[in-house]
Parts: C-alpha cells; structure tokens; sequence
C-alpha cells in the first residue's frame, strides 16, 4: 500500500508543482505496472489526480465510441455529459486536433461545452498509442482562471501515456 502524498496547496511555485507531478507519476508507474485494462488504469489514474492535484474540479476520460464520437468513461466530480461527438466542445476539438487543448477561461470560448457552471479553465489530453491511433482523451476542469500550463500539459501527456500498454 502506498503512502498517501500531500495535497498540494492551490498557490504553488512551478517547482513545486513539477516536484509534486513527479510524486504523482511515480505512485501512478506503480499502481499501474503491468496493467493493461484499460478502464482500470482510467480509473486509478482519475482518483490520483482528482484527489491530489489542486483545482481539478472535475477529472475524467472520454473513450472513442463509434465514428467520431466520444463516450464518457470513468471520472471523478460533478455529473459530466455522457457523449461528445468529435464536432463539440473542448473534447471534441482535442480528439480531432489529436492535440492538447489548454483553455484559461472557458467563458471566452464559443464551444466550449459547460457540464457545470464552476468550470472556469480547462486541459483536454488526447489519448494516442504507440501507433498514434487515438482512444479517448483526459478531460480536466478547473474552477480557477488559467489554472494549466505547459507544466501540467507535460505531466499530463506523460500520465495518459501510462495508458499504452492497454492498447
Ligand atoms: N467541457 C468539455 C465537456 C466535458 S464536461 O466538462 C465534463 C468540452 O467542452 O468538451
């Protein structure tokens, strides 16, 4: 059983959120290792930054589902909207783009899809296997301003990588 890590406070220095992603990682590597359902490290993956990481509002994957289409998987917070084709939203736009999505304040974006209405920033992570076929994508909100960076982009791209070998 691993120890649980500190959360970290919402107001942090860079170096320290890459210290703290760094932890969170290394509990992921090793919760995970030698996984390869894929709705179980989804899930493991969802708890750990959902109850570690300041601000995640709400933490969740949506899965390829049919043409163009997401479905909701597992996550963590308030309700989300269960399907997304890849024509919507944040989610929809990183699933076509096959590109991270960083947006600082959802309220200046005309597509952006509201599942709440706390949902101030936002970081969508696209899911791609060593192949580069795409699965799904991580779905972050947060109820702060600007709340994700290139930092959390970085880790985050690492951490949804940690999904490969269920592919
Ligand atoms: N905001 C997302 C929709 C998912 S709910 O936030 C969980 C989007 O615009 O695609």
């Amino acid at each position: 059983m691993l120890a649980p890590l500190p959360f970290l406070p919402i107001n942090v220095s860079e170096q320290e959120k890459k210290a703290h992603y760094q932890d969170v990682y290394n509990a992921l590597q090793s919760l995970c290792e030698g996984e390869t359902d894929e709705i179980a490290v989804m899930a493991t993956i969802v708890s750990e930054l959902h109850n570690r990481m300041p601000g995640f509002d709400w933490t969740g994957f949506y899965r390829v589902s049919g043409y163009r289409h997401l479905k909701i998987g597992p996550y963590q917070g308030g309700h989300g909207c269960l399907n997304i084709p890849f024509e919507r939203g944040v989610c929809g736009r990183a699933a076509s783009d096959r590109s991270t999505q960083i947006v600082r304040d959802v309220n200046k974006l005309p597509y952006h899809i509201a599942c709440s209405a706390s949902t101030q920033s936002e970081i969508v992570v696209p899911i791609l296997d060593q192949h580069n076929n795409l699965h799904g994508v991580l779905d972050i909100d947060s109820d702060q301003l600007s709340h994700f960076s290139s930092i959390d982009q970085l880790w985050l791209e690492k951490i949804v990588a940690l999904l490969k070998p269920c592919y």
